[in-house]
């Protein structure tokens, strides 16, 4: 029988904390393996932003890829609606045919909710506890309490020691915003992604959606994510970001640009044939070449499998790539914000970005002619419809 400990979380952003917690567990000997389950965007009142699900699970996964023993699932993020501990626990069961003896991991403060919980007894009749005892702990009552409760639920409540690492989610995300010494609170690997994207500097316009659109987000994040490979999903979350940010500056629907600039890359990975396929539904013949039939693809995507209705919404995918004459607002945010996301490296993109502040028409026309400049090094020429929209924006 193998043991499996089982560790969750937001992990918004996986640090430190829960990097000891998750070594620490390892080496008390008392399971073989550990799986660290990322919590998918719960659709209940949530206190605060959650990030979007993309990004906590490539830091929670490029934290731990070094670290034997433990696998990061997207079990939770996958799931359609909220995620109980015992329906996690019963899909682990499952998949290992009930040959497997189940530890959930945390540090020992949840022992004061644990009564609290939804149905602890169902829970614990299923799984064992294992809880990480730290330096400014009171072993003596987390002991007395455990073994309270271990007889009362009828499981094990293990203790093991772990090292006091006092981090808070909100001032580490704190920090990264104002840029101050956090690189050393997060691992390697989530430092690299939060560096690479800046998610976080965008946090303050993510934050002004209402919670409802964001739950609307989250639930269309988790239907595209199938579609696309995590390198796509961060792409479209960065792109969902800036997208908000311009869309704030410039006063356009908040809502509209999130989903466009979500779902603008949908159709991106499909096999070749399929995404032609959703291109030609388009209608659209200037744009069935291969790196141009995501857009409208992408639209008839956003329409026919996500439920989208906004024709505003739609144009803005289906253009997304080249531009088009009498572009709206929303068409050259989306445009924009999918050539100058944060974690988009090429040259001379700050010029670009200085002008998406202040003026989207400059913007356009700076990056439509380093579009234009780069289609010549290749010895390409410019699609009609960047012609027609450098013709409209003059
Ligand atoms: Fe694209
Ligand atoms: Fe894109």
């Amino acid at each position: 029988m193998i043991r499996i400990g089982i560790c969750g979380g937001t992990f918004d952003p996986f640090h430190n904390g829960h990097l000891t917690l998750i070594t620490s567990a390892l080496d008390s000997g008392r399971i073989d393996s550990i799986l660290v389950i990322p919590a998918g965007t719960p659709p209940h009142k949530m206190s605060e932003p959650v990030m979007p699900a993309i990004y906590r699970y490539e830091m929670t996964r490029k934290s731990l890829r070094d670290v034997a023993h433990t696998e990061v699932t997207e079990l939770e993020i996958l799931k359609e609606g909220r995620s109980y501990t015992l329906d996690t626990v019963m899909m682990v069961k499952a998949k290992y045919h009930d040959d497997v003896e189940i530890s959930l991991v945390y540090g020992s403060d949840i022992i004061n909710d644990l009564e609290k919980w939804h149905e602890p007894a169902a829970l614990l009749a299923e799984c064992k506890m294992l809880l990480a005892v730290r330096g400014g702990d009171d072993h003596e009552r987390v002991k007395q309490e455990a073994d309270r409760l271990s007889k009362k639920f009828n499981t094990i409540i293990d203790l093991f020691a772990a090292p006091q690492i006092e981090l808070s989610s909100t001032e580490l995300r704190e920090k990264i915003i104002s840029g101050t010494k956090w690189q050393k609170l997060v691992p390697k690997g989530a430092e690299s992604v939060i560096s690479h994207n800046g998610f976080y500097s965008l946090l303050k316009y993510y934050q002004k959606l209402t919670e409802n659109d964001r739950i609307k987000l989250a639930s269309l994040e988790r239907e595209i994510w199938p579609y696309l490979n995590h390198k796509r999903m961060i792409h479209s979350a960065n792109v969902m970001l800036y997208s908000l940010m311009l869309a704030d500056l410039h006063d356009v629907d908040l809502m509209q640009a999130a989903t466009a600039g979500l779902l603008h890359d949908c159709a991106k990975c499909l096999p070749h044939d399929e995404l032609i396929g959703y291109a030609q539904t388009a209608g659209d013949d200037l744009l069935l070449e291969d790196d141009l039939a995501h857009g409208p693809a992408g639209a008839v995507m956003a329409r026919d499998l996500f439920g989208v209705t906004d024709p505003a919404v739609l144009r803005s995918i289906h253009y997304h790539t080249t531009g088009c004459s009498d572009m709206t607002r929303l068409d050259k945010i989306i445009f924009l914000a999918d050539k100058i996301e944060l974690g988009r490296t090429y040259d001379d993109l700050d010029p670009i970005r200085e002008a998406a502040v202040s003026n989207l028409n400059r913007a356009m026309l700076l990056c439509l002619s380093e579009v234009e400049a780069y289609l010549r090094r290749s010895s390409k020429l410019s699609h009609p419809y960047a012609l027609a929209a450098v013709d409209s924006l003059r």
